[in-house]
């Protein structure tokens, strides 16, 4: 008997044990995972709270464009936007090197204007003699009213008295409204972009009358424009229907320029990006890295003390020391703002926007990098950077134009030493990675595939620059 209950007892007492074992157990596994919890929630709320900080320190706010759509614009800035009848040659439109296939750009380091053939990539020169001085730049958001610049040496301004300088000076119309609109009464001016040479003839072969005025001569230039236009009576209505105000048809250049830059605005400006929906107040649209790679961005590695602001540019002129690619503004050379103001602080360049850059390769004022990695590395050391680079990824005629004679590189490191800006502070291997993988959250999901904005047609009957021609 006795043994028996000192059996049970003990059996019990096991069993006890291993209640009280397990509930022990049971008691420190969700402990622990409640203070993990509030540990990776205020991991997250101090990022935020650290975000926050640094936003608030570079300006950066959501700022949403208030101003209703007017159909009828946009409608005629499309046309525009995509006919080759803007071109002196009638073989290049604005969609050649702002392709919706291409993310607005052209995905080229320089492009090619009139005499070429294809798109992107696989355009190539043909007719053209050389190619542009410069980049395509992406066209997103460019309807903002914060915009004061446009091109990248900023050569077209905004003054504080709502005027503008620019390459054309007294000759830009007063009633021109906003810079979008201002920039779009260039491309047709410069012969290399849309205009061609004199004695060119067009793709019918008929005289280009567009080439035959001298650079300087932009009233006569956008007359002959408009008089191209309105020779075509589906332009006619539709520049009735964007502009009923205008008695007897007196349509200019004004309204050319107004319809085009209406049609930039609407179509190409989203809100949609991680950062966007994070800026209006949704924490969680960033992850966890997205948000390290912001507070780095905005924090330690000084980005946003340029790209700052809702565009992320502080439109300001910075010398990066970037490698001199191009056929150069003046003789060989392109000294960047210089050719807007000439002060002599040589190859600065303006700080350019970042929304969707992701998909906007080749970078810099020249294409000289492909790759964002490349860009965060040159911004590291700008003079290592400049001295070790090799052309060899370029396009063929980009690749031709690489200058690095002992005159450019001697001019290049005098005025690095005089105007360069401060070099990023180093930076991790990890950092750089989290810094692209906030850069990807700028990109808008409604950017990433714009092909439906490309037109069956256009009002003159020429070829629209479509897919067919993008070699991936
Ligand atoms: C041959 C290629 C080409 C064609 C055609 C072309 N562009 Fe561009 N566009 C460029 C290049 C290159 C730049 C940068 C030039 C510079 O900064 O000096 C640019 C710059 C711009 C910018 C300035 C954006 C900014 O941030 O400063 C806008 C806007 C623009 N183009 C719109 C247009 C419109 C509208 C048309 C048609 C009327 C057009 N482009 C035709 C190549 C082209
Ligand atoms: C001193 C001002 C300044 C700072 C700081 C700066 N940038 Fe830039 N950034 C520029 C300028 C200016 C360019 C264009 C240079 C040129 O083309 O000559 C540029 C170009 C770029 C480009 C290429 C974009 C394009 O469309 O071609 C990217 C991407 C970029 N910067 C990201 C960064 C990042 C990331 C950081 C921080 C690690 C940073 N920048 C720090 C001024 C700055």
């Amino acid at each position: 008997m006795r043994s028996h209950h000192f059996v049970r007892l003990m059996r019990n007492l096991g069993l006890l044990n291993l209640v009280v074992s397990l509930t022990y157990l049971c008691c420190v596994i969700s402990l622990s995972l409640v203070l993990l919890g509030c540990t990776q929630n205020r991991r997250s709320l101090d990022q935020d709270d650290t975000l926050q900080q640094l936003l608030n320190a570079h300006d950066v706010e959501i700022s949403v464009k208030t101003s209703d759509p007017d159909e009828n614009k946009i409608v005629l800035g499309a046309a525009l936007f995509f006919d080759s009848e803007l071109s002196g040659n009638r073989d290049v439109s604005c969609a050649t090197c702002h392709h919706p296939l291409l993310h607005t750009a052209d995905q080229r380091s320089l492009s090619i204007g009139t005499g070429g053939i294809g798109l992107g990539e696989s355009r190539v020169m043909i007719g053209a003699t050389e190619t542009t001085p410069r980049n395509s730049t992406d066209l997103f958001q460019r309807g903002s009213d914060q915009w004061h610049t446009m091109f990248w040496d900023g050569r077209l301004e905004m003054r504080p008295d709502g005027r503008f300088n620019s390459p054309a000076d007294d000759e830009l119309p007063d009633e021109i409204s906003n810079i979008l609109a201002a920039q779009a009464l260039f491309p047709i001016i410069s012969r290399t972009e849309m205009r061609g040479e004199k004695g060119d003839r067009d793709i019918h072969g008929q005289p280009n009358e567009l080439a035959q005025y001298e650079d300087w001569q932009h009233t006569q230039i956008w007359q002959a424009v408009m008089d191209r236009l309105l020779a075509i009576p589906e332009y006619v209505d539709l520049f009735r229907a964007a502009y009923p105000e205008v008695e007897k048809d007196a349509f200019s250049i004004v309204h050319f320029a107004d319809a085009l830059a209406a049609y930039q605005a609407d179509t190409y400006t989203f809100y949609d990006a991680p950062w966007d929906l994070y800026l209006a107040g949704d924490l969680s649209a960033l992850t966890e890295i997205e948000k390290e790679g912001a507070i780095l961005f905005f924090g330690k590695a000084a980005c946003g003390q340029c790209h700052s602001g809702y565009l992320l540019t502080d439109q300001e002129f910075y010398h990066l020391a970037v490698p001199h690619l191009g056929p150069g503004k003046v003789r060989d050379y392109d000294f960047g703002r210089y050719h807007a103001d000439q002060d002599p602080d040589y190859f600065a360049f303006r700080t350019p926007p970042l929304r969707n850059v992701a998909l906007t390769g080749p970078y810099m004022h020249n294409g000289a990098y492909h790759t964002l990695e490349e860009v965060i590395w040159h911004h590291m050391s700008p003079l290592e950077s400049f001295a070790r680079y090799q052309p060899t990824h370029l396009e063929e005629e980009v690749r031709q134009t690489y200058l690095a004679d002992p005159y450019l590189v001697g001019l290049m490191l005098d005025s690095y030493e005089m105007h360069g800006s401060a070099d990023t502070p180093s930076l991790t291997p990890e950092e750089i990675d989290r810094l692209i993988v906030f850069l990807g959250a700028l990109t808008s999901p409604a950017a990433q595939d714009l092909a439906h904005l490309i037109p069956a047609d256009v009002p003159s009957g020429l070829p629209v620059v479509s897919g067919r021609d993008v070699q991936k």
